[in-house]
């Protein structure tokens, strides 16, 4: 058999951890798949810098736009980030040729995804994306797949563990908001930006993907209701304890029968819930089908490992040939959904 031929867009944490797995574990996903999996090329903002990992045997780009239209690139793997810009550009490009996307990129669906996926569609390629959301959680396999035969009814969680990791050093260390910000800083925790964190705006992508994909509608991230933690004090937080709860940033998404509700903002969740125990950076989903009932679903939902591992589980049903993409149904037959807010009278 041929083998199946990657080009790595980004080595940061992500890419550098995707391109270990197929060089450490080589044999297995061979076996796994029936193929061998290969990096042809990678590209990064810079060149010279020591990513744990050797590089020599992979070609070099300094455009990801020409690494992600070689002829020995099967797969374009972008994990560079960014909603518009290079990461667009290339992930564009590659669709364009023909060539099957993994990606990693929330902020760019968020924005984009129903352009790219129609693209996708209309030249014939895959465009997958499991590690956008809730980072190592295969949540979207378990949506377009395990629950396939669900009418899904809600999908909830906390799909930012920096935000959690926050709320949970001001409640269990008795720190102001400023502090625990402080140490999450110090961490590594928060993004360039921090805001895409602590405003919830990286947790609403992570919920407007998720609602496409549970209901079959086009994302629509500027009907998701977006409040941050900003606000949340050790005050409401105590006062949330002495009655029984816990402070989470928690996205939830309904449809109901005045549209699509997609709401991420700081909610009260009893303490003794799945939800009310997740503390730290971890991330939690629960989905709720008419068949299936609830589910609730814990891990990692950033960092090398975890995220790495849910790129993998896309490159690898490439290489399996499993040609479905993420949505779990033609990009083009996805309803458009009203938001609740704007159906209000
Ligand atoms: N900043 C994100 C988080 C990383 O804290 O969950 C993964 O998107």
């Amino acid at each position: 058999t041929t083998p199946l031929r990657l080009g790595i867009a980004g080595l940061g944490t992500v890419g550098a951890g995707v391109v270990k797995i197929v060089r450490q574990k080589a044999a297995l996903l061979s076996e796994r798949t029936g193929r061998d999996i290969q990096v042809s090329a990678v590209s990064a903002r810079h060149r010279d810098k020591d990513r744990g990992v050797s590089l020599a045997d992979y070609a070099w780009e300094d455009d990801p736009v020409a690494l992600a239209t070689r002829d020995d690139v099967d797969v374009f793997v972008e994990l560079m980030g960014g909603s518009d810009g290079p990461a667009k550009a290339a992930t564009t490009a590659a669709l364009e040729a023909g060539k099957d996307v993994v990606t990693a990129n929330k902020a760019m669906l968020a924005h984009h995804g129903q352009a790219l996926a129609e693209l996708a569609e209309a030249r014939g390629a895959i465009l997958r994306f499991e590690a956008a959301v809730a980072g190592g959680i295969p949540v979207i396999k378990a949506l377009t797949e395990g629950l396939a035969g669900n009418e899904i009814t809600r999908v909830m969680g906390v799909m930012n563990g920096t935000c959690n990791y926050i709320l949970t050093r001001m409640e269990t260390g008795g720190l102001t908001y400023q502090d625990a910000f402080d140490e999450a800083d110090a961490l590594g925790y928060l993004e360039a930006d921090p805001e895409l964190d602590v405003g919830g705006i990286d947790a609403g992508h992570k919920l407007s993907l998720l609602s496409a994909i549970a209901y079959g509608t086009q994302v629509n991230f500027d009907a998701v209701e977006l409040e941050g933690i900003g606000r949340v004090s050790i005050d409401d937080i105590r006062q949330a304890a002495d009655m029984g709860y816990k402070i989470k940033l928690l996205g939830v998404s309904r449809m109901t029968g005045r549209g699509l509700e997609q709401r991420m903002a700081p909610c009260l969740v009893p303490a003794t819930s799945p939800l009310g125990r997740l503390d730290g950076g971890t991330n939690m989903v629960v989905i709720e089908g008419d068949q299936v009932g609830q589910i609730v679903m814990r891990g990692a939902g950033a960092g090398e490992g975890p995220t790495a591992s849910a790129v993998m589980g896309d490159v690898m049903d490439l290489a399996r040939g499993f040609r479905i993409s993420t949505f779990g149904q033609a990009a083009s037959s996805l309803k458009v959904a009203t938001p609740a807010a704007a159906a209000t009278p």
